[in-house]
């Protein structure tokens, strides 16, 4: 077997992943592995999962501890239709109705599902013991074929290390997992970059709940839930609104809504010119040891006359431009020569209005963890 830098897999250098190309024959082999119980990397339309039969308490185990995720944060099950999904949920008559007239609008695609859970088929441990099970279809021919060919449901979060930076091609799910004996099935770069919307079903109060903003946007749910005529019946809801996002705090309101999260393994800031008691002096620094994570060129303009350490999410300040390029550009930065610091454009003042401005203000707050620095 052939590893990502072209040479043999060796044991000695503590190399166990490998990367394969997406033939027939090797997702028949990756979809024989996932029925022994053992781990695959494989690509969907949003960013790479790290899969598991759903249905094996053992392997489903794998994909916590080779993550390093804590058993308190639920995994999404994938499927390739309504019919698989509905038998792992035990949901009434109601919910079930709109579960499929979603479904109907959205699936195949980024939008995930998150229903009560049955238990007679999945363990309590892919809810995180929390009752609900995160479904979706997703929208890749080579994520279909592998689920097809294994014949069970794949549990698959992001395949990047807890709390590190989604991988959006094979070679970022082979950095974080190259010690690990897992098979990557190279499907290119992903075509959303961003995760799946998370909802929650909530008929009882009659509302869609967004857990987490994804590549769907609020807007385009709701438009969704006019054109089947449900708005006087479901509203849509935020769970928590971007501008509510400002503090830092243990508590979180949804599992896996954690502070700190697709983030790059350095010391991650968001530049903030109001920040009075976090204050740098770029003087202090060697020009190579900050990198500027820019959009818009609006980092460049402040600070070419210091630095040429700069990357663009958009140079002419495009949010869908951005999305795609976000994760790389985390990835990116982490690994740029001599770099100590990464600062990150403000997006929520530099971003103009788009239905996917409040995701990248969510992921660039999380990539910082919610720390701001002002630079003099
Ligand atoms: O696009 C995606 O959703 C990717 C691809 C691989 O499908 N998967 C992904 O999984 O992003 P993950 O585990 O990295 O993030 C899923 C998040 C969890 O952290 C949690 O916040 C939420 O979805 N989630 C999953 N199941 C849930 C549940 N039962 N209740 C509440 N939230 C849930
Ligand atoms: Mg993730």
């Amino acid at each position: 077997m052939i590893n990502s830098n072209g040479k043999e897999n060796s044991e000695k250098e503590g190399v166990y992943a490998e990367i394969l190309e997406s033939s027939d024959e090797n997702i028949k082999i990756c979809a024989e592995k996932i029925r022994e119980g053992q781990v695959v990397g494989f690509p969907t339309e949003t960013v790479y999962g790290l899969g598991a039969n759903a249905l094996n308490v053992e392997a489903v185990k794998k994909i916590f501890e080779y993550k390093g995720r804590p058993l308190s944060d639920p995994l999404i099950v994938h499927v390739t239709s309504v019919e698989m999904a509905k038998k792992l949920t035990d949901i009434d008559e109601d919910t079930h109705k709109l579960f499929k007239l979603l479904a109907d609008k959205f699936w195949p695609g980024p939008l995930t599902m998150v229903l009560k859970a049955n238990f007679d088929v999945i363990s309590p441990i892919l809810t995180a013991n929390t009752q609900y099970i995160g479904i979706r279809f997703p929208n890749n021919e080579i994520a279909k074929k592998l689920i097809d060919e294994s014949g069970v449901p794949i549990a698959a979060p992001s395949a990047n290390k807890f709390c590190h930076v989604s991988p959006v091609n094979p070679f970022h799910v082979f950095e974080d997992f190259k010690e690990f004996p897992i098979s990557i099935i190279d499907g290119g770069v992903c075509n959303f970059c961003m995760e799946s919307t998370v909802v929650k079903i909530l008929n009882d109060d009659k509302k869609i709940q967004i857990l987490r903003m994804g590549a769907i946007a609020p807007q385009e749910l709701e438009t969704v839930v006019k054109s089947l005529e449900l708005e006087k019946v479901f509203t849509v809801e935020v769970l928590k609104k971007v501008n509510q996002l400002t503090h830092i705090g243990n508590d979180q309101e949804a599992p896996g809504q954690f502070i700190k999260h697709y983030s790059p393994k350095l010391d991650t800031y968001i530049l903030d010119e109001e920040e009075l008691d976090n204050v740098l002096n770029i003087s202090e620094y060697k020009p190579e040891e900050i990198v500027y994570l820019d959009y818009n060129k609006i980092l460049f303009n402040k600070f070419s006359l210091f630095s040429n350490n700069f990357l663009e999410l958009s140079e002419k300040g495009n949010p869908e431009e951005a999305m795609l390029n976000l994760y790389d550009s985390l990835r990116a930065a982490e690994k740029k020569e001599n770099a100590k610091l990464i600062v990150l454009c403000d997006l929520s003042k530099h971003m103009i209005d788009s239905p996917h401005k409040n995701t990248l203000v969510d992921r660039v707050l999380k990539a910082a963890a919610y720390k701001k620095i002002n630079l003099k």
